[in-house]
């Protein structure tokens, strides 16, 4: 447990390659996870503007654009940048220990 949630783990760093998103569900929670280099992202995977897989979604950079209508969202922020998005997605913090990467969220 930390301040902000709790600990999961969500998958082998080996699982996870640059551009390529990786949906995930724990719980309750649909996560999307991405790897930018040696950084790696947690974001909700569902869309806020109608609920497309982001997994399913072309990763450019640190931005993910949404299958179904193209909106894109920053995957270290959250942020809805282009349109049809308009309301930002969740992001998680994350943290790589030994060959895995693991997600906190909220309880
Ligand atoms: Fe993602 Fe419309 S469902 S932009």
């Amino acid at each position: 447990m930390t301040d902000q949630g709790t600990w999961h783990e969500a998958a082998a760093l080996s699982a996870l390659s640059e551009g390529e998103p990786h949906g995930i569900e724990i719980g309750r929670h649909h996560i999307a996870l991405y790897r930018v280099g040696n950084e790696f992202y947690a974001t909700s995977n569902i869309c806020t503007h109608a609920e497309a897989l982001l997994s399913d979604g072309m990763l450019d950079g640190c931005e993910i654009e949404c299958p179904l209508h193209m909106g894109r969202f920053d995957i270290r922020t959250g942020e809805a940048l282009t349109s049809p998005v308009e309301i930002d997605i969740q992001t998680y913090p994350v943290r790589v220990t030994g060959d895995r990467l693991e997600v906190c969220l909220p309880a």
